[in-house]
């Protein structure tokens, strides 16, 4: 049986999905009718039992949980990947269980399963919607393939902060971006039909304000506002629910002293009632009970109470609702009605997935066979590779560099690093499995090209053994060793240029990986100060999962790329940019700051009364740091040139119900074909909230021929100028707005335009 998923449908086949819905409605009904109210609450429960652990390890043993699960009593796990296991675990439920009632099996597959493509982060600064949209599908196929039917993903937090380590999971500093990159990775994920055997359910992740941790700290609280909360936080979880993503999950951070997960208003009042989401909201990994900790509930009694009060579905590794829900209900603390929302919400989406029809259905040890890390996917992920790649400088236009060069040193501990390239949140991927720099640039050359190769310095002292998990553990930085350094300098000396292969490693980002510095750890910069000493000729090729202090690089060095962590094919994607096999086209979905003490810094900050000055101390700024980014979001460089003339609109004037059209001629003034991401923004002059002096309301990425140009237009309407006013309602404000095209959030190309 072909069920539409009632989420992530396209408008064309919602009167068979509207039939569709009606049809699983009554099936939940009539499930519903048969279950006790333990097996209610068992659906509420998800468990980890699987290998890889995400999270602080409960005490409950292996045994109760397969207890629990042959009763009825659980209704997903996650972290149990492949099809032998899934099958295994699935069994116990539909063997045992007075019901069997399917279990859904989660799995964090942020950015590929087996096949990685670059971090999410990475991926953003492609600004390319369809690309993202395509990984995110294979990730869902190769998941699905390995048995599972529901991914962890997107982030879709705004993440402005570089020392917060999950920047790297989401697409960074903006709204309008995190909205639309949100979308096309739950339509990727998700594809038009849940049922579908290469689909999975989505999750939008956190709900909400994690990204806004106080002072990038992991976990920490959170100090938003009402109106900074709907106009920056929520836009893409609203785009994420609008789009029909399957579930949400909340978060761990209060916020303004509620924690997200006893956040009533956010769950049920914005998101279900307001935005009329029908899915269902996952706790975050024990973030039910973690509100004890915060002190806001007594016990994890009080805290189911709260919980499910407040709209959360379902309880990850807390055991706070098996445990009480129950009597909570007898003491009439909990109602029946909330339970079986909750309840109806989980057995929809196992329904939408086709799980009833058959358990097994992801459980297909020929596709998993053929369908994961193929030579399609792998081509793919290069494809994502070389295109999430940023040029930030390019001196005496050193990059490209000929294949024909006589020689090239590749130095540094990201130089042969086949690793760290698959990051943090690498799912099932294979140790030392990416292609290293080294190798993707001994692919590139010729045979009179001579390719030194030094590591410099290890930036790690190994905290587990090699191939382990380093998930969960911290990394130890190397202070001391500085014996490979001499050799890097002698094959530095002799050779024409440098690929300087620096930065963070895979685990200096991710879950729990704050930081107070973001340069380069351990002994990299001497590294850097060496090899300078002897070599001008320097391309810094950055690793990095968060904005870096770079700037002393920035300042002596030609050439810098932005290679963050690009997955799988990474080397064979950088040396692809590096010889002009591919011309850059990646754009900064985060600023890069002059130094750590700017965080959090973003492009559209709010004015102050005191927009700086550069001769008088008392205006907003500082004075031992120019205010400005280093490098500004959306900027990005190419081996060509674009100009933008003729900026025009059909009209200055509109009413809130009209349009404009605001067009511009972006001409290739180089003499190679590129791409560029033409950039709008907005600045709202006056309002009854103050608004941003930017903000990114849309683009285009269009590929140009040297010496061609193109006419891009967009439509300026009340979707694209409203905001959340002081009515509490999103609504377009008269007056005079300025509307801003180019191809960084620096432009200063502009029209006016008055709404009446
Ligand atoms: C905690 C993380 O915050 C969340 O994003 C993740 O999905 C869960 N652990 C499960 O691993």
């Amino acid at each position: 049986m072909i069920i539409f998923g009632s989420f992530g449908c396209k408008p064309q086949i919602e009167t068979k999905n509207t039939l569709l819905q009606k049809e699983i409605a009554q099936k939940v009904d009539s499930v519903l009718g048969l279950m006790h109210l333990e097996e209610k609450i068992g659906q509420m429960v998800q468990y980890s039992a699987g290998w890889d652990l995400t999270g602080p390890p409960s005490s409950e043993s292996a045994q109760n949980k397969i207890d629990q699960i042959k009763k009825g009593l659980v209704g997903s796990v996650l972290n149990v990947v492949s099809v032998k296991e899934v099958r295994e675990a699935q069994k116990l439920v539909m063997e045992n269980s007075r019901l069997k009632i399917p279990m859904i099996f989660a799995f964090d597959v942020i950015h590929g399963l087996k096949t990685m493509f670059p971090i999410p982060l990475g991926e953003s600064a492609s600004w390319d919607l369809e690309l993202i949209e395509k990984t995110a599908s294979i990730a869902a196929k190769e998941a699905a393939a390995a048995g599972l039917n529901w991914t962890f993903a997107p982030m879709i937090d705004v993440s402005r902060d570089a020392r917060w380590g999950r920047i790297m999971e989401g697409a960074g500093e903006d709204p309008y971006l995190n909205s639309v990159i949100g979308v096309a990775r739950i339509q990727g994920f998700q594809g038009d039909d849940l049922s579908h055997e290469n689909t999975i359910a989505a999750c939008a992740k956190h709900l909400a304000g994690y990204g806004f941790a106080e002072a990038g700290r992991e976990y920490s609280t959170v100090n938003v506002g009402e109106f900074e909360l709907h106009n920056t936080i929520l836009p893409p979880f609203k785009a994420a629910a609008k789009a029909g993503v399957a579930t949400f999950m909340n978060s761990f951070n209060d916020i303004d002293g509620i924690p997200a997960t006893g956040h009533k208003e956010l769950q049920r009042t914005i998101l279900k009632e307001g935005w009329n989401w029908n899915g269902f909201i996952v706790s975050d990994w024990g973030s039910i009970g973690e509100m004890v900790g915060h002190g806001f509930a007594k016990d994890k009694k009080h805290a189911a109470e709260i919980a499910l009060n407040a709209g959360s579905d379902m309880d990850m590794q807390s055991y706070s609702y098996e445990r009480n829900l129950k009597t909570l209900l007898q003491e009439n603390k909990v109602s029946l009605a909330h339970i079986d929302a909750a309840v109806k919400r989980i057995l929809t989406v196992k329904f939408q997935l086709g799980l009833f029809d058959d358990p097994y259905k992801y459980c297909d040890e020929e596709r998993e066979k053929n369908n994961i890390y193929t030579k399609e996917h792998l081509a793919i992920a290069r494809d994502a590779a070389r295109k999430s790649i940023v040029l930030l400088k390019n001196e005496h236009a050193i990059l490209p560099v000929s294949k024909n060069v006589k020689s090239i040193a590749v130095i540094g501990p990201f130089a042969d690093n086949k690793d760290s390239p698959l990051a943090n949140w690498r799912a099932k991927a294979t140790y030392n499995s990416a292609v290293s720099l080294l190798e993707g640039v001994q692919a590139k050359v010729g045979k009179n090209t001579k390719v030194y190769y030094e590591k410099g310095v290890e930036l790690t002292i190994p905290t587990v053994k090699p191939g382990e998990n380093q998930f969960m553990f911290p990394l130890q930085m190397n202070t001391k060793d500085r014996s490979g350094i001499s050799k890097a300098v002698a094959i530095a000396k002799k050779a024409e240029i440098v690929f300087l292969a620096i930065g963070e490693d895979a685990y200096q980002t991710g879950e729990g990986r704050s930081q107070t510095k973001i340069g380069f750890a351990g002994l990299q910069s001497e590294l850097l100060e060496a090899v300078y000493k002897v070599n001008k000729n320097i391309v810094l090729v950055l690793s990095n999962g968060r904005p870096m202090d770079i700037s002393r690089a920035n300042t002596i060095l030609p050439g810098i790329l932005v290679t963050w962590q690009l997955g799988s094919a990474s080397g064979n994607g950088i040396a692809d940019v590096l010889f002009g096999d591919y011309n850059p086209s990646g754009k900064l979905p985060v600023s890069f700051p002059r130094n750590v003490g700017q965080e959090p810094l973003y492009y559209n900050q709010k004015n102050t009364g005191r927009p700086s000055n550069d001769v008088h101390v008392t205006y907003a700024g500082y004075t031992d740091s120019k205010k400005a980014a280093l490098y500004p979001f959306g900027f990005g460089l190419s081996y060509t040139h674009f100009s933008y003339n003729h900026l025009k609109v059909d009209r200055e004037t509109m009413s809130s119900e009209d349009k404009i059209t605001l067009s511009v001629v972006v001409k290739n003034i180089g003499n190679v074909a590129g791409e560029e991401v033409v950039q709008l923004y907005i600045r709202d002059l006056v309002a009854s909230v103050i608004r941003p002096v930017k903000e990114l309301k849309g683009f285009q990425k269009l590929l140009i021929k040297a010496g061609h140009s193109k006419t891009v237009s967009f439509v300026i309407d009340k979707e694209l100028l409203q905001f959340y006013t002081i009515n509490k309602k999103w609504e377009v404000e008269t007056g005079e707005f300025h509307l801003f095209v180019g191809g960084s959030s620096a432009t200063k190309l502009k029209q006016k335009i008055t709404v009446e």
